[in-house]
């Protein structure tokens, strides 16, 4: 009986716990655009953003909001072209210098040849937990979505729903994972061709400058953090956040598999070369 009690209790509080704000809409409310000097623009009414490169600088730009797990959502389309030497980057952050981050990078290539979408996970500052992979389309002809699913679970990387990674929380075996730090999204165009094309053989072409990345439909399911409390802890609605327990079920396993089977291109925990004393005890278990 006593137990009982116990896990109802916990059931309601957990329930009360797991409330979260959803919130989509128009790109001023939601984004700052921090640098770049007028290369970074929103436009039509706050539906589209975009972001420029050229010799002199790249841009940027940042959530107003914090949060503390969320299922975040933008459409990109990247920089067509010869993007050789360009990196769009799309991530969540934590400040500090013990941070937590979840990135997505899309490094650039000369036309016709495929970019790399490169991900990592950091917990603590550190980071070392690479998966590169090509896309199954152009992502320069179409806006295409790019998610981050961030809970106390898991973290999966998705591209138009379609799974592409999964970071587990492996805590029980002694992987940090992330869970106390909030974060922003942050978004960049930036100029990296001392490595991102070909391992930096392929530069930059100025003559092609000003590079544009686009960007809309910005969307946030998430825990808003504020003056050091979560919004997932001051409601009783639960209905609205499935994110925040939500797997992959069966369908969306073998999805990820053929991804993973198919695009990889780089993936840190077959790099024994890299862990000659082993690979990360995260490896050995999927
Ligand atoms: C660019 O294209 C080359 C040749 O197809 C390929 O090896 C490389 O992985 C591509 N992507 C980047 C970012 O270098
Ligand atoms: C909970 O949130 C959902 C989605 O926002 C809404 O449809 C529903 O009416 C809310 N329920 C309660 C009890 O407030």
């Amino acid at each position: 009986m006593a137990s009982l009690l116990t896990s109802s209790v916990l059931f309601a509080f957990l329930a009360c716990y797991f409330m979260a704000a959803s919130h989509a809409g128009n790109l001023y409310q939601d984004i700052d655009i921090t640098w770049g000097d007028g290369r970074g623009k929103i436009l039509n009414n706050g539906q589209l953003l975009t972001l420029s490169l050229d010799k002199a600088s790249g841009s940027g730009f940042q959530s107003k909001n914090q949060y503390l797990y969320g299922k975040i959502d933008m459409q990109l389309k990247l920089v067509p072209g010869n993007s050789a030497g360009t990196v769009t980057t799309f991530y969540m952050k934590s400040p500090g210098t013990t941070w937590d981050e979840i990135d997505f990078e899309f490094l650039g290539n000369l036309s016709g040849d495929p970019y790399i979408l490169h991900t990592n996970v950091f917990c603590q500052g550190n980071g070392n937990r690479e998966q590169q992979f090509y896309l199954w389309f152009d992502p320069t002809a179409d806006f295409h979505s790019y998610s981050i699913l961030w809970n106390p679970q898991r973290i999966i990387f998705s591209v138009d729903g379609t799974p592409i990674r999964e970071f587990k929380n492996m805590e029980s075996i002694g992987v940090p994972f992330p869970k106390s730090q909030p974060m922003r999204i942050y978004s960049s165009l930036w100029n990296a061709d001392d490595w991102a094309t070909r391992g930096g053989l392929v530069k930059t072409d100025w003559t092609k400058a000003p590079f544009t990345a686009s960007f809309r439909k910005y969307n946030a399911n998430a825990c808003l953090w504020n003056n050091g409390a979560s919004s997932c802890s001051s409601s009783t609605n639960s209905s609205s956040s499935s994110w925040l327990s939500e797997e992959l079920d069966s369908t969306s396993q073998a999805r990820l598999k053929w991804v993973q089977k198919k695009y990889m291109i780089y993936n840190y925990c077959t790099d024994n070369k890299r862990f000659p004393q082993g690979l990360p005890p995260e490896c050995k278990t999927s």
